[in-house]
């Protein structure tokens, strides 16, 4: 595998063309960033671990039906991945409040919801990607009707199965964030699921495995992500 010409580079990734044009290298910076890049940062090793972490939870999709575009690992930084157009959007599912949902509402951190919340964000730094309802998405030609219900059923198929699979570490899912491509074969779960993108509270105590570590100064921030990495690899 051939590793090309720099495609793309975000806050905490950069993909990168290889020989073969349906196929990207992934690879993980250990760069951190919080409230929309106003507070920058880097924690120790994140990549590597993040790279672990989401090749695992992506085997552990697919092996349970969910299509993603994770291939396979090349390095302790790098996946290769199936090149997708990333649709621009990010989806948001919550099972107890924290986050955002506590600034924007006012509700209680931790209060446990009584079903899920399913939330669409314009992915637009720009404009600090607002949240958005399924009209907005399919008016403004970010994805079809279509591409939104097939959105919306596997998100809640992943919500399912993440929460069983942390809970099997002791670790509760508060909330996590998706993103899909579209491929020849049609939508596909794309990006990264780690602790940047997903809230983890350890069972019973509710120590924070997570990025929030980082957010809001809590410290400690790289021993939350080994925390994980360590119950996710059985290591
Ligand atoms: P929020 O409470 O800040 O809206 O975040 C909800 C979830 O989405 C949380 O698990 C963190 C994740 N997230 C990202 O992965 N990227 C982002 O840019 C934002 C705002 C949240």
């Amino acid at each position: 595998m051939e590793k090309k010409e720099k495609l793309y580079e975000g806050k905490a990734k950069i993909l990168y063309a290889t020989d073969n044009p349906e196929l990207v290298i992934q690879y993980f910076k250990d760069d951190a960033t919080a409230f929309n890049a106003k507070k920058k940062g880097s924690v120790d090793q994140k990549g590597v671990m993040n790279n672990s972490i989401s090749a695992k939870i992506f085997e552990f999709l697919g092996a349970n039906g969910v299509p993603n575009h994770f291939v396979r690992l090349l390095s302790d930084r790098e996946m290769l991945v199936r090149k997708v157009q990333i649709v621009p959007v990010e989806v948001i599912v919550r099972n107890r409040v924290a986050g955002s949902l506590c600034r924007n509402y006012g509700a209680v951190e931790g209060q446990v919801l009584t079903r899920p919340i399913f939330e669409f964000c314009y992915k637009n730094d720009a404009y600090n990607d607002p949240l958005m309802n399924d009209d907005h998405v399919v008016a403004l030609a970010l994805a079809t009707e279509d591409e939104v219900k097939t959105i919306r059923r596997m998100t809640m198929q992943v919500n399912d199965l993440m929460k069983k699979f942390f809970l099997a570490l002791k670790i509760e899912l508060i909330d996590f964030k998706l993103e899909f491509g579209r491929c020849k074969d049609g939508i596909i779960l794309a990006d990264e699921i780690s602790p940047d993108t997903c809230r983890l509270w350890e069972q019973g105590t509710g120590v924070r495995l997570d990025k929030d570590r980082f957010r809001n100064d809590l410290g400690n921030i790289k021993e939350g992500y080994q925390e994980v990495l360590k119950r996710v690899t059985g290591q």
